[in-house]
């Protein structure tokens, strides 16, 4: 058991003719990120891209291996891609790529990795997506992961998106999650 009150806030902004929705939970231990990562990974499609912010430390690569472990369906090793940029794993239907961009010393390494192709037609997990300047992923999810005061093993996510396509994703995968947790 923890202490946390688990609740979702979810935050509807219009402006133009974009409609932005936004979720922040908390997520008490590690295990608990595992379990939102394997949950999302179930509904992933080619084409779509995961965007995953936060400090050192946040948990954006325990949030991408639990991912991708969940859906190769097996524990396999998934390194952090901290000096290859980008690590690619095989699914029946598709590839799904795990870039971590920090060390992206030029915005044409997005082209020659690949990357730029694998957006629109691959599964992407991404961390330090602010490095892609002009590829910026319009159509992407947004993950921000931050750390909590004085529960070294909690983390806050907020989920992010303007396309509608995950309306659906995101609204079953968290009260499945929320469900849960109580
Ligand atoms: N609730 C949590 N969710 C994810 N990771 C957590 C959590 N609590 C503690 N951690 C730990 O924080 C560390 C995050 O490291 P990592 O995923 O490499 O961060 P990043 O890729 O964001 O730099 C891991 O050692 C992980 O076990
Ligand atoms: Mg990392």
């Amino acid at each position: 058991m923890h202490s946390f009150r688990l609740a979702a806030f979810v935050w509807e902004g219009h402006c133009a003719a974009m409609t932005m929705t936004t979720l922040t939970f908390l997520l008490p231990t590690p295990d608990d990120t595992t379990t939102l990562a394997s949950k999302i990974s179930k509904s992933l499609s080619p084409g779509d891209c995961l965007l995953l912010e936060g400090p050192i430390g946040a948990g954006k690569t325990h949030f991408a291996r639990a991912l991708i472990q969940s859906r190769l369906g097996r524990e396999e090793d998934v390194p952090s891609p901290t000096f290859t940029l980008v690590q690619c794993y095989d699914l029946p239907e598709t590839e799904l790529w795990h870039a971590d961009l920090y060390r992206l010393t030029s915005l044409d390494e997005i082209e020659e990795l690949g990357l730029s192709e694998a957006m629109e037609t691959a599964i992407c997990l991404i961390e330090w997506p602010d490095r892609l300047g002009e590829y910026w992923p319009n159509h992407a999810l947004h993950l921000s992961l931050s750390l909590v005061p004085q529960a070294e093993d909690a983390r806050q996510i907020t989920i992010t998106f303007s396309d509608e396509k995950w309306q659906n994703l995101i609204g079953q995968v968290s009260k499945e999650y929320l469900d849960e947790q109580s």
